[in-house]
This record gives C-alpha cells, structure tokens and sequence, in this order.
C-alpha cells in the first residue's frame, strides 16, 4: 500500500480489461468467499463470527454492522479484517492516527498473539504481502520459522508425537523479525506506538474469546501440567472459559522490552535469552545462535489468474496462493457462474478444495525440496480441468481418491 492508501477508494477504480468476465463471476464469488471464510471461522466460533471479526474504519458504521451481526463490511478508505474484531479496531485505530497499512498490520498481528496465542504470535511466524497502490510494486515477506541448528532428520525418530508437542516441535520464531522489516520498509508511526494496544489487552487482561475457550479445552491436560500455562490460561486452578478475562503478564513484559528496544530484545537481548532458557528446560534445542542468525526472506510474489482476476499473493513454501487459484480454475470449468451457487455449488467447491489440499502435499519448501512440477500443475488450466472432471455432482468419495496419481 502506498501514500495513497486512505485516499484510493478500494472499490471504485475504472475496471480494467476483462471486467465483463469479472463482474459475471463476481456475484458468485461474494458468495464463495462469504462460504469459506465461514467454513474456516465458522468451526472455531462458535459466538457471534461479526462481533469477533470485522472492523471497518468508520466505527460508526462498525457499530451499526455489528448490532445487524453482519459479516459484510464496506469502506471506500480501508477495511481491517482480522480473525477478532478487536484486533480489526486497534489495526483501524492505527490507520485514524495516520498509520500505513503495514503499521497497521503489525499492531493488528501483535494483538492476534495476545488473544489468539494458540494460533500465533512472537513465538511463531507467517508471510506477509505488500503491495503499493501507488506504484504497483509488490513486497512479500517470508518470516516463518525455520529449523534451529541442532535438528536433525531424525531427531523425531523416538517419539513421533514431539513432531506436534511440545519444545521439540518449534521452530525458530520469525515474527518478529518479519513485522520489523515491514514496518522499517513502510510504517509511518513509532514502532512503540504499535505494541501499546497489545501491551494493554496482555495486561490488563481481555475477554477469552469462543475460539481461544475451545482450544483451552481441547488442550486443557496439556496446560494444568506447565506451570507458565497454567499461570495465564488456569490461574485459579481451572482452565478459562470463553467470555471469562485472561491476563498475560509475562508477555506483556515481553511486548514492553520489544517495544523499547527493537527486535534486537528477541533476537539479541533479554526476552531471546529467557526464551532459550525456557525451551532448554523443556527439552528442546533452540539456541541464541538460532536467534541471532535467523533472516527473513523476501522472495519474489507469485501472480496468478483466476476467473478474470489477478491474485498477487506468497510464493511457497505459502501455498495459499497456488491454493485459491488452483480452486478458481477448477471451478472456472463450469463456466456458469450460477455453478457455484446454492448447495450444488458448496458440493463442487468443497470437493475441489479436498483435491487441492491432497495435490498441496506435494509441495514443501523450495530451499529442499524440488516442487515445481506440484507448481506448475497447481497453475495449469488443463490440471485444473482434469481435476474438475473428477468431480460428481451426486457423490463424494473415499479419501485415497483425491489423493494425486
Ligand atoms: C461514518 O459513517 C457514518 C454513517 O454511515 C457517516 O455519517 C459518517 O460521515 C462516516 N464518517 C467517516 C469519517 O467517514
Ligand atoms: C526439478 O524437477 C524438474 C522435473 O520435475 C526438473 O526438470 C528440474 O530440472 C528439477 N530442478 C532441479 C533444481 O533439480
Ligand atoms: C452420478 O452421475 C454420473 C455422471 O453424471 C453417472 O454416471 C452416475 O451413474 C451417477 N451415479 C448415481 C449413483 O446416480
């Protein structure tokens, strides 16, 4: 996002080439995508999917939305859409105070790892794509974590469930690193300015959401069992609940020396040393080493066509972009748009999602393994076709069927 970003209205540029295409798939793809932000939040969720989702920039129609728990939002400056609304607002709030898209991504990411810390946060990592609507010019951060030093091919051999549980299973936290080489690239506020938000929720506490309640409970056993967890997550003994308040004292403290002193408080510093120390006690072999080598790549992005439309997106090892292309193009064979539509359509997205999730295995990350014929089929209109003529309008079918040739 470029200068412009507030002023550039989203929806009302003048239609490039092949909008006839585009407007033709359009209806049904608000649908589509209305579908699958549902499937995915909608498992997790169980509460209001609006209030904990969306923000938009003017609050007073937030607030309107909100109250129709409608999960539809519109702006013409900018939208801010997060897996919890309240994250929307504090990455709105730092777009009202003059904040660049990036400074509000990253606040609105550092507020994601205090009231979804099971999903992410500093301790893990992601992908991040920039584009600027003034020049075009697209930047894509790979910050995901990496292997530590000490692994080893067979360091799960023992014990399988390691590869899950537990200090054996991370990787060395990229987070960080990535949203500092954003913000340092593009942000507009003090980096400071973007931590105070998630400083306050993680320590004056916030309410634990549905999402974050049920993978409490899922993993309840786990978190009575660590002393650090069960501090945050049970601190009187039983583990939270959705709708009761979670303090997070410890990262808080964390967020404040980062704040401070950078991303070198990680990476160089105080809170990298207590995190080795504490994954050392745990049994894993994350090293300060790791920490002070770790980079963040910035790989070329990957453009795909799809339905009329160019997705500018991550290159793997992210295979979310070759993803949603791979399901447009097979949904694109159907060549109406009501082919999507009403449960008929849900049958035919869904079983091409099965097929482009069996195909994703196939991927893996292009510094090991060698994936570009997975690539290039994912990207391949007759791949795309071959796919879409496995699909039956009147069945589904064993796992092994989806599973590539
Ligand atoms: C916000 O929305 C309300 C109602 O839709 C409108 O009256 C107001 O002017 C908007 N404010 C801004 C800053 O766009
Ligand atoms: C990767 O595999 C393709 C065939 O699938 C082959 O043409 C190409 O040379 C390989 N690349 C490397 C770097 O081994
Ligand atoms: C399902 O549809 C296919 C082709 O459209 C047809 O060949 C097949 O007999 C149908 N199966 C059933 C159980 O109706």
């Amino acid at each position: 996002m470029g200068k412009h970003i507030l002023e550039g209205p989203l929806l009302d540029s003048p239609p490039p080439l092949g909008s006839n295409r585009k407007k033709k798939w359009s209806l049904s793809l608000c649908f589509l995508f209305a579908f699958i932000a549902i499937t995915f939040v909608g498992l997790t969720h169980h509460g209001d999917i609006g209030v904990w989702l969306i923000g938009d920039v003017n609050s007073s129609r937030y607030n309107e939305r909100l109250q129709q728990n409608a999960d539809v939002v519109e702006s013409e400056e900018a939208v801010v859409a997060a897996d919890d609304g309240r994250c929307s607002k504090i990455g709105i709030s730092m777009l009202k105070i003059g904040g660049h898209a990036v400074d509000a991504a990253v606040a609105t990411a550092l507020c994601l790892g205090v009231v979804n810390p099971m999903a992410s946060g500093i301790g893990g990592g992601g992908f991040m794509v920039v584009r600027s609507s003034s020049t075009s010019e697209v930047l894509a951060i790979d910050m995901r974590e990496t292997a530590p030093l000490a692994a080893s091919q067979n360091m799960y051999d023992n014990n399988g469930d390691s590869k899950l549980n537990g200090a054996l299973s991370m990787g060395v936290p990229g987070e960080l690193a990535g949203l500092h080489a954003a913000w340092s690239k593009n942000g507009r506020l003090p980096w400071k300015t973007l931590f105070q938000p998630a400083i306050k929720l993680a320590r004056e506490g916030f309410v634990v959401a549905p999402y974050l309640g049920n993978s409490i409970a899922t993993k309840a056993k786990l978190l009575l069992k660590d002393p650090g967890l069960r501090q945050v997550f049970a601190p009187e003994g039983k583990p939270l609940r959705a709708g009761e308040i979670c303090h997070n004292i410890e990262l808080s403290h964390s967020l404040e020396l980062i704040a401070e002193q950078g991303p070198e408080a990680f990476y160089n510093g105080e809170v990298g040393e207590k995190l080795v120390e504490d994954v050392k006690r745990a049994g894993g072999i994350l090293t300060m080493d790791d920490l002070r080598s770790y980079r963040v790549e910035t790989p070329e992005a990957v453009t795909v066509n799809a339905m009329g439309y160019t997705i500018v997106g991550m290159p793997p090892p992210s295979s979310g972009t070759l993803g949603i292309s791979l399901i447009l193009k097979v949904l694109e064979n159907y060549v109406s748009s009501n082919a999507v539509k009403g449960s008929l359509g849900q049958h035919r997205m869904i079983e091409a999602m099965k097929h482009m999730l069996a195909v994703r295995m196939n991927l893996g990350d292009p510094d090991f393994v060698n994936i570009s014929s997975t690539v290039s089929d994912m990207l391949s209109p007759s791949f795309a076709k071959e796919i879409q003529r496995k699909i039956f309008d009147n069945t589904t079918f064993p796992p092994e069927y989806y599973l590539p040739s």
